[in-house]
């Protein structure tokens, strides 16, 4: 995003132009952005490993356009569920280059995800008596909470330690090994997500020593080596402007240290090292563009817009913040105002005491910035509004890439037994 004579464009595009041609609410992503990121990151965890790999965790932002810039970047897919498994297949990526990182499974998901020859990451021991009724995989991997999670988020996205529902706790985890080995399972990876949207690089080395050691452990005493081992997300962008940002190089270079050390310490065979981020692939590259639909003047000044808690969900479910600029206004002085949708909820006042240029009005066009990861995705249908369209921009170019939908959304599948429909 740059803002040029206080008119902010999305790479080369106006933003008055994708209000213009696809209306409001648009998510908008950036594709040059998506690809340096990614290129970035790469190159930094590539320098000091040089087999590295990363899955793309495709529930951050599933749109198949922006999967696929990612795929053409080299990524792997980081499935969550059986049909992004599905959406996988989609762009053509299967097999060793998808991973199945589901929890509290049912059969029928244990069953279609076996089918599918992807990479099992089991969430707990008691799933692997239940994969084993279906069939063996080629290769297993245990999710393991390594005791310690931590998130610039809150605690709500605290994915790994005791309050977090995933994971095999660090005292399974040599069980876990030998029960797989003595079902007869040869090939191994091992796997954690401790972070979510951390930007302190120090952190990535202190979890990898945490998981290497459990792992070193299991496969010293077991005399088994690891195919992978993967360290999760987590990555984190800055969300608030001026705060700093994950310094990536730093990380990457820890991380490679701590994991050499810690294979050198218990005599492992070099794995590949994974990981399966989005955010900070596309977190910064996604923008919200909105529009000013009424303003009012109560206990405070509180300006409407058509971006609610049903299109970016992440204020109300984590009291996430994120910045919101004003096309055409930047410069304007600023007052304190509060900032909602249009949703019967109060949770859809999303934003308090937010600092707006003071000329804001209605017809303005307002960008949230931030919304490349976990925003669509999460967008709902509540009180019958519907979820936005999705736009990608590379350069001058800007391409339709989710219509928007439509009333007959609402009712898709929806049957009214005929003594009601009198
Ligand atoms: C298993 C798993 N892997 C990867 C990710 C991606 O995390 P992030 O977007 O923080 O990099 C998530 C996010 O929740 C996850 O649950």
């Amino acid at each position: 995003m740059r803002i040029d004579n206080q008119h902010i464009f999305l790479e080369d595009v106006p933003v008055t132009t994708i209000a213009d041609t696809y209306g409001t609410p648009t998510y908008v992503y950036e594709e040059n952005r998506i690809r340096n990121n990614f290129r970035r990151a790469f190159a930094a965890f590539k320098k000091y490993y040089d087999d590295f790999r990363f899955f793309y965790a495709i529930k951050a932002c599933n749109n198949l356009a922006i999967a696929h810039i990612l795929k053409q970047e080299g990524a792997g897919i980081d499935a969550a569920s059986v049909n992004e498994i599905l959406l996988a297949k989609q762009l053509g990526m299967g097999g060793e280059d998808v991973m199945f990182s589901g929890n509290f499974l049912s059969d029928e998901d244990i069953r279609q995800g076996l089918d599918s020859g992807v990479i099992f990451n089991l969430d707990d021991v008691s799933l692997l008596p239940r994969v084993l009724t279906f069939g063996k995989p080629d290769v297993l991997s245990f999710r393991i909470n390594p005791g310690y999670g931590r998130s610039n988020v809150g605690d709500f996205v605290t994915n790994a330690g005791p309050k977090a529902k995933f994971g095999l706790h660090p005292d399974q985890v040599l069980d876990a090994y030998a029960a797989a080995k003595e079902a007869g399972i040869t090939r191994f990876g091992a796997h954690m997500m401790p972070g979510s949207c951390v930007t302190d690089a120090d952190y990535f080395a202190f979890v990898t020593e945490l998981l290497m050691d459990l792992i070193g452990r299991a496969g010293k005493e077991l005399k088994i080596d690891f195919e992978f081992i993967d360290l999760g997300g987590g990555l984190g962008i800055p969300y608030k402007p001026h705060e700093p940002g994950l310094h990536i190089e730093e990380a990457a270079k820890k991380v490679a240290i701590m994991f050499k050390e810690k294979l050198d310490e218990y005599g492992l065979r070099p794995p590949r090292l994974m990981m399966e981020p989005a955010r900070y692939f596309t977190g910064d590259a996604g923008y919200l563009v909105g529009r000013v639909h009424a303003i009012k003047d109560s206990y405070t000044r509180i300006v409407g817009t058509d971006i609610g808690m049903n299109v970016l969900a992440r204020p109300a479910m984590y009291d996430a913040y994120h910045h919101i600029y004003v096309n055409g206004r930047e410069d304007e002085p600023r007052k304190p105002v509060g900032l909602c949708g249009q949703i019967c909820e109060n949770t859809d006042y999303w934003a308090r005491d937010r600092e707006l240029p003071e000329g804001t009005q209605i017809g303005d066009i307002v960008v949230v910035e931030n919304a490349g990861a976990y925003g669509y995705v999460m967008s709902y249908q509540y009180n019958g509004r519907l979820r936005p369209a999705e736009v990608l921009v590379n350069g001058r170019e800007h391409y339709l890439i989710r219509e928007r939908e439509g009333f007959e959304e609402l009712t898709r599948g929806v049957h009214v037994p005929e003594h009601l429909a009198l």
